[in-house]
Formats: structure tokens, sequence, C-alpha cells
């Protein structure tokens, strides 16, 4: 697999301001994002999301550490490097006053990219925005202003898009919307990373998922193998009589008689790979054992759950 950006002990510590601390906003941070895949970075505020990408994208100095991407070392050529960069900014800092094509046709001059009148109207209706193509941004809804700064990050025709929280704050519909584009911009071969705290989305979009606390990243890996590894599935099953004591037959399974034996509980355990086939096999047992149930109630963790449960470890721990 091609690297595409490569982070090596990356640390940022902003200086404290008069009476406050300095901040460690990253602290030694090791990162690798392979050509053409969806990379979420997850964190709870303050994490160091914006802080890693501000210092990609050349808005923040790093203290330290080494920043490649497309084979390029950052601090040699910056310039041919953030020229195949797009980023969509958490903050909004648009002229309110500009009208949609002029400020998305203005990025791509930025870049020093020569004007292509086609290619925005593509990324326009791409986006939905070719009709409000001669609107000001300010007579735009939030969630159009959003797109309009896709739009613009998109203008370049960058490989590595930064997407920093791109659906906060925006309905769910125009959150579908902007997965679909994601999708698109995929199958043309950009490479994504965004970051999020609707753990829905990483769940939705991503290949792999990085997860960021206090400056540190706490893991990193493929999306299915983090659901595999830490997620877990656990089943209730209401019995119709309660039962004294476990059949030896489930002695394998990781299962609890609870509720004064009215319930027979299943927790796959993290990284047990127990999961939903061992709970339909339990049902047949327990039909063989003739015991009786009148429900199952079940439930898998989600990246949510996992992601949860990670920060709190951590924050237990530091
Ligand atoms: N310019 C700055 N000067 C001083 N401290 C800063 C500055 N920018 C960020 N920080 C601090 O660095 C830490 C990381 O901030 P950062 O904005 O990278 O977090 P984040 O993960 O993007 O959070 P959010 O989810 O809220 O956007 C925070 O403690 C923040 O207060
Ligand atoms: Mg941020």
């Amino acid at each position: 697999m091609e690297t595409i950006l490569d982070i090596r002990g990356l640390t940022k510590t902003y200086p404290g301001r008069g009476s406050a601390p300095p901040v460690d906003a990253l602290k030694n941070v090791d990162l690798t994002i392979r050509k053409g895949e969806i990379f979420a970075l997850l964190g709870p505020n303050g994490a160091g999301k914006t802080t890693l990408i501000g210092a990609v994208c050349g808005m923040v100095r790093p203290t330290s550490g080494s920043i490649h991407a497309f084979g390029l070392d950052m601090k040699h050529d910056w310039r041919t490097m953030r020229a195949r960069i797009g980023l969509v900014p958490q903050e909004m800092s648009v002229d309110i006053f500009e009208k949609v094509h002029r400020s998305v046709a203005y990025s791509r001059g930025l870049f020093g990219r020569k004007a292509d009148p086609a290619r925005i109207e593509e990324v326009l209706r791409t986006l939905s925005l070719w009709d409000k193509r001669d609107s000001q941004l300010r007579a735009l809804s939030g969630g159009m202003k959003r797109r309009v700064l896709i739009a613009k990050a998109l203008a370049h025709d960058p490989d590595l898009l930064f997407l920093d929280e791109p659906t906060a704050g925006v309905d769910v519909e125009l959150r579908r919307d902007m997965w679909n584009t994601i999708d698109k911009l995929r199958e043309q071969g950009v490479t994504v990373i965004l970051t999020t705290h609707y753990i829905e989305e990483a769940e939705e979009m991503a290949d792999r998922v990085g997860v960021i606390n206090k400056g540190r990243i706490l893991l990193v890996d493929d999306k299915d193998a983090i659901m595999g590894r830490l997620g877990r599935t656990e089943a209730e099953f209401t019995l119709s009589q309660p039962l004294a004591s476990l059949p030896a037959s489930l002695s394998d399974l990781p299962v609890t008689l609870e509720n004064d034996g009215r319930t027979i509980a299943f927790r796959g355990g993290d990284g047990s790979g127990l999961g939903k086939e061992q709970v339909a096999a339990l049902a047949q047992t327990l039909v063989r054992e003739n015991i009786g149930y009148t429900a199952i109630d079940q439930r898998e963790s989600s990246l949510e759950d996992i992601f949860v449960k990670l920060v709190e470890e951590e924050g237990a721990t530091s």
C-alpha cells in the first residue's frame, strides 16, 4: 500500500500566555496515511485534531517532528506539497459578500492552478451548489456554506483532502449528502482525512480509524478490526421459568444466570471472538435442553462504545 502522508514524532506545544501554562496539543504523534483511503480521526474536544491538521496544512508550526506528503518533505517542498492538499476548515472564514462561484474559482487560483470554468462547474454541480452560484455567501444556510467550503477545498483538485468536522451542525439529510460526496471522492482516488465527533460517521465512512486524546494517538486500525477486536456482543434471554443453575452444556460459553434465575446473559468478552453465531448456538442449545425463553435482547457494541471506553481508560491512567 502506497503511503501518501507520513507524520513522525510530531509534537506541538502552544506557549502559555500570561499565567496560563503551555499546552501540549500534540505529543509525539506518528501517523501514516495510505493513498486512497478514508481515514477518520476521532477525539473529544481539545484532543488535538485541528492542531494536527493545521500542522500538515501549514497553519501550525510544529514544535518538533517531521511531515512528508507525496514523498515530499514539508521542510523543503512546502509549496508543492500544499498545492496538492485541500482543507475544509472547522471554522468558517469566508467573505460573506462574495458570490459562490467567484469564491470557489478564487480558491483554485490561490494554488496557482489555471482557471478552469468547466471544472468549477463540475465541483459546484457535485455539491448541488450550481443553482446557488450567483448567491452571496451570506444568503446561504449554514449547511450550504459548509458545502461552499468543501467546493473551495476541491477547486484545485487536491490529492489529499482534510475535512475538519465536515458535518458539525448540519442536518441529517445534508450529512448523508456529505457522505455521498466523500464516497465520490474516494472513487476518484482522493485520499480523505476527516475529523469528527460523530462516531456514526466514522463507522459509516472510514476504512481506518484513529483515536486521539490529549494529544496522543491511542489507537489506529482498520475499522473492521477495531470492531472485531474491541467490539462485543451481548444478549439476554428472558426465561419462561426461573432456573436454579445453568446446564453443563453451556459451560464453554460466557454466560451467567442473572435476575434470580430468570435471565441468561451472554457477554462476548473483548476480543473473545464470541459473537452473533455463538448467541444463535446458545439459542439452539436452550431449545435442546428444554429451557424455554420468551425474549432475546441482543446488542452489538458500536464504535461509540469502544471510543468512550478508550478515552475513559486514557483519562484514568494520565
Ligand atoms: N492557538 C492556540 N493557542 C493555544 N492553545 C491552543 C491553540 N489552539 C489550540 N490550542 C489548545 O490545544 C489543544 C488542542 O486543540 P485542538 O483545537 O487541536 O483540538 P480539537 O481536537 O480540534 O478540538 P475540537 O474537537 O474542539 O475541535 C487544546 O487544549 C486547545 O485549547
Ligand atoms: Mg478541532
